[in-house]
C-alpha cells in the first residue's frame, strides 16, 4: 500500500550544481573536483587508512571555501516555497547554504562539511564550522577526528527518512546532480506518477521517467519556478515546468 501524497509537500533533491553559483566546486564538470583530486585517495575509507593527512588537507580547503560562500538566488528561491508549502530539502551537498538561505528542514545525506567526527559507533560529532582538522587531533572517544562526510562505499546517511518523504511529496524538483551516484540517485525515481517533477541542470546521466528537465543554471531557473509554485492555487492549474521558459 503506498503512503498517500501530501498535496502541500515539496521535495527538492540537490546536488553540487545548485552551490556553483556561490563559487563551489561540483564533482564531474569539466574543472570538477574529481577531474582535480582522486577520489580513492581522498574520499575513500582506503584512502584515509594510507594518507590521512591528504584526506584531511581535501577537505579542510573545502571546508574554509564553504564557510566564506552565501547561497544563491537558488537556495534563497527554494527557502521562500516555505511561505506556502511544507519543503523538504534532500541534499547531495555537504556546505550548509540551504540552512544559511532559510530552509527549515535539511537532510543531508552525504554528511556536512562544517562537522567531525570521531570514529566510534554512533559517533560523536563537533561543528567545527571553519576550522581545520590536523592529525592528532582527537575525538573523546581518543579516535582520530575525521571529516564528518559519507566516504565512497560508507552507508548513505537519513536514507529511510528521505525516501518516504519523496514518496509523499506533491511536487520533486531534483537540481545540480548529475544523478550518477547512488544510492543518493535513486531518490529521484521514487517521485510518485502524479508527482508534478522538474529537473534542473546542464547534463544528467539518465533523466528520470516523468521528469520534465529543464536545462540551464538553477539560479536562473529556480526562481521562476518558484514564484509560479507560489501562485499556483490550490487547484494547481498553472503547471510551473510549462511556464518556466
Ligand atoms: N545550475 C544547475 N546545474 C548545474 C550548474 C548550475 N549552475 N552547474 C553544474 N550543474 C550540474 C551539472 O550539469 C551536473 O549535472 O550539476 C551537476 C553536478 O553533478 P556532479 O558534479 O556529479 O555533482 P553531484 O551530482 O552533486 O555528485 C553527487 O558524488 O562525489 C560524490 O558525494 C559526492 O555528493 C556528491 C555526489
Amino acid at each position: 500500500m503506498k503512503p498517500s501524497i501530501q498535496p502541500n509537500k515539496i521535495v527538492v533533491l540537490s546536488g553540487s550544481g545548485i552551490s556553483a553559483e556561490s563559487g563551489l566546486p561540483t564533482f564531474r564538470d569539466s574543472g570538477g573536483l574529481w577531474k582535480q583530486y582522486s577520489w580513492q585517495e581522498v574520499a575513500s575509507p582506503e584512502g584515509w587508512a594510507t594518507r590521512p593527512q591528504a584526506v584531511l588537507d581535501f577537505y579542510n580547503e573545502r571546508r574554509a571555501q564553504a564557510w566564506v560562500a552565501q547561497p544563491n538566488a537558488a537556495h534563497l528561491a527554494i527557502a521562500s516555497l516555505e511561505e506556502r508549502y511544507e519543503v523538504v530539502v534532500i541534499t547531495q551537498n555537504v556546505d550548509e547554504l540551504h540552512e544559511r538561505a532559510g530552509s527549515s528542514h535539511v537532510i543531508h545525506v552525504h554528511g556536512r562539511i562544517a562537522f567531525a567526527r570521531g570514529t566510534s559507533v554512533p559517533p560523536k560529532r563537533y561543528r567545527l564550522d571553519a576550522a581545520p582538522i590536523s592529525l592528532g587531533q582527537l575525538c573523546e572517544d581518543g579516535t582520530q577526528l575525521r571529516p564528518d562526510i559519507v566516504w565512497f562505499g560508507e552507508d548513505i546517511e537519513h536514507y529511510g527518512e528521505a525516501r518516504a518523504h519523496v514518496a509523499t511529496a506533491s511536487k520533486v524538483l531534483v537540481v545540480g546532480t548529475s544523478l550518477s551516484v547512488f544510492p543518493a540517485a535513486s531518490l529521484a525515481t521514487l517521485a510518485r506518477g502524479r508527482a508534478e517533477k522538474v529537473l534542473v541542470a546542464f547534463d544528467v546521466e539518465k533523466i528520470p521517467y516523468g521528469f520534465k528537465f529543464l536545462r540551464g543554471k538553477a539560479a536562473a531557473l529556480i526562481p521562476t519556478l518558484a514564484e509560479n509554485w507560489l501562485r499556483q492555487d490550490k487547484a494547481g492549474d498553472l503547471t510551473a515546468s510549462e511556464t518556466v521558459s
